[in-house]
């Protein structure tokens, strides 16, 4: 499995104070920013864009791990890639159209995911591809299969706001994932806490996203230490 990797997730931070915040996580041992980028309209709550990215850049070196929440993942590409976004997650939902998902084969990629992913990678970032909890995961194997992607993202909760209940049926995709891709960088992001991380780390995820559980921590360099050692046990 591939090494630990710790994101706080920024959307539990005072966002008036993101650049102190995102500086303290870094100091504190995290590796890296977990970004959360929502359009009010692929879910129901609105965060930030690339403008705020672009400044946090100004103030951090750190890596910018970007989920993008959003209807259009295409248009953001180049602003993202300018604001020195270094991962950019998009949901396969926002790509599919939401009537064929259903009906969609798990053997073959779809032109419009491969074309997204090309102009990610042209735009010189990571590729990330995730999915809600109630969207199969062969849907993404293809992809995988085909090493067009550096990372999947497995939500254990509905996509729009921190703090809700880890869901741990939809954390079992990380196993079929870690199965049949020992080197994959799997990530979970929802509800992981000191608690239900060990669940995510026995099903086989090593990138680690947490928002209420670090930034809402008495002690968010205490938490991180917790997470870390949970997943490397
Ligand atoms: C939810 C976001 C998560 C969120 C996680 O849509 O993708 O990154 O911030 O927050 P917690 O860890 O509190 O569930
Ligand atoms: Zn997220």
């Amino acid at each position: 499995r591939p090494p630990t990797v710790i994101c706080p997730s920024m959307l539990s931070s005072d966002f008036a104070r993101l650049a102190e915040e995102s500086q303290r996580m870094i100091e504190l041992g995290a590796d890296w920013l977990h970004l959360d980028v929502m359009d009010g309209n692929f879910v129901p709550n609105l965060t930030i864009g690339a403008p705020i990215i672009g400044c946090l850049r100004k103030h951090s070196d750190a890596f910018f791990d970007c989920h993008l929440m959003v209807t259009n993942p295409k248009q953001w590409i180049q602003d993202f890639a300018k604001a020195g976004a270094d991962m950019y997650t998009f949901h396969i939902e926002s790509v599919l159209p939401s009537g064929e998902i259903e009906s969609l084969s798990s053997e073959h990629a779809h032109p419009a995911v491969t074309e997204l992913i090309t102009l990610i990678r042209q735009a010189g970032m990571h590729v990330g591809i995730t999915l809600k909890p109630e969207t199969p995961v062969e849907l993404l194997f293809p992809y995988v299969t085909a090493g067009l992607v550096d990372m999947v993202l497995v939500m254990t909760v509905k996509p729009g706001f921190g703090g809700q209940k880890f869901m741990p049926e939809a954390a079992a995709k990380c196993r079929v994932l870690r199965d049949k891709w020992p080197h994959l960088l799997i990530q979970v992001d929802g509800g992981v806490d000191i608690n239900t991380v060990a669940t995510a780390a026995v099903f086989g995820a090593n990138v680690i996203v947490a928002g209420t559980a670090i930034l809402g921590a008495s002690d968010p360099g205490e938490a991180i230490s917790t997470l870390r050692a949970a997943v490397d046990k």
